[in-house]
């Protein structure tokens, strides 16, 4: 069985699509898939989806069978007869990186079957296949750490970096109920990049400042420090048209509740918000808080 993580990005969303760095961690939710001898087959359980190599795939599905056969494709023939059972336990369409986790499974799963040794880096590399289908030219972060685990900062076409907290971190992370498009929010920001360059550029820069800052209040384990750096990113994530009315909510929600700070995570535009918490018990306030304003918040552990 191949398990992959779900994520949520710290720092650096958006920028790191523009070659800087983004900082990312694992969740324990993920997806896990299985991959077994027979006619090709796709099941992903709870959304109830099967699809068959030999059968077109029902219009809302197309963009799933497109992804399944790029990852095939990628194999040369060897993965064509395996049947693949995936199993997603993170929200889909909330920034919590549900897609690159199921990429990055199904590669997990067809390499098991195939008695294939393969490093974390070399899953990713084979699931961006699937995650250009999805995303278009997405930057990799989301099949990196999926794939790796842990706390990462990720540039494009660099090794990946460990980062790791002195002590353990308690974050909150909390799903709106809004769908978040990546290829939507990605492609939005490209086209105000062409309009405005130097002030894209120059919102990218100081994402940069607030990244290289963060590792560092990441590996001294300062949630005071971390949260203040949530605010500064979301306000520059919130100057490129990427937060909504509710995320702005669930993040004064979770500061009144006790949080240093907190930031929407991933693509924007609805989905998901991450809050640093000062201890595990202030984490379990911020989540009530949240779950009270009927948000699906849950507590998440940046582990030395
Ligand atoms: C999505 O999880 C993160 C983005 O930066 C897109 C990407 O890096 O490909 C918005």
């Amino acid at each position: 069985m191949a398990f992959a993580h779900g994520k949520v990005i710290l720092f650096g969303e958006h920028a790191v699509v523009f070659g800087r760095t983004a900082i990312a961690a694992a969740l324990d939710r993920g997806v896990t898939a299985t991959a077994r001898q027979g006619p090709a087959a796709l099941t992903i359980r709870p959304w109830g989806v099967t699809l068959t190599s030999s059968e077109a795939p029902p219009l809302e599905h197309r963009r799933l069978r497109d992804a399944w056969d790029a990852v095939r494709a990628t194999y040369e023939g060897r993965a064509d007869e395996l049947v693949i059972d995936a199993d997603v336990a993170v929200h889909a369409a909330a920034g919590l990186g549900c897609s690159a986790a199921l990429g990055v499974a199904i590669v997990g799963a067809i390499d098991e079957a195939l008695g294939a040794v393969t490093t974390a880096s070399e899953r990713a590399g084979r699931a961006m296949a699937w995650e250009r289908v999805f995303h278009g030219a997405p930057s990799g972060v989301d099949a990196a750490i999926s794939a790796s685990g842990g706390v990462i900062a990720f540039r494009r076409d660099a090794p990946i970096e460990r980062l790791r907290p002195r002590r353990e971190m308690s974050l909150v992370v909390a799903f709106g109920g809004e769908a978040s498009s990546t290829k939507e929010m990605v492609a939005s920001v490209a086209r105000q990049r062409e309009r405005s360059a130097d002030r894209v550029e120059q919102t990218f820069d100081g994402i940069e400042t607030l990244t290289r800052n963060a590792r560092l209040a990441i590996e001294a384990a300062d949630a005071v420090a971390v949260g203040q750096l949530f605010d500064l990113n979301q306000m520059l994530l919130a100057s490129l048209a990427l937060s909504t009315p509710r995320l702005e909510v669930l993040c004064r929600t979770a500061r009144e509740a006790g949080a240093t700070g907190a930031k929407l995570t991933g693509a924007g535009g609805g989905g998901c918000i991450v809050a640093a918490a000062r201890d595990a018990r202030s984490a379990t306030t911020i989540v009530a808080a949240l779950v009270a304003l009927g948000a699906d918040a849950f507590t998440t552990e940046l582990k030395p």
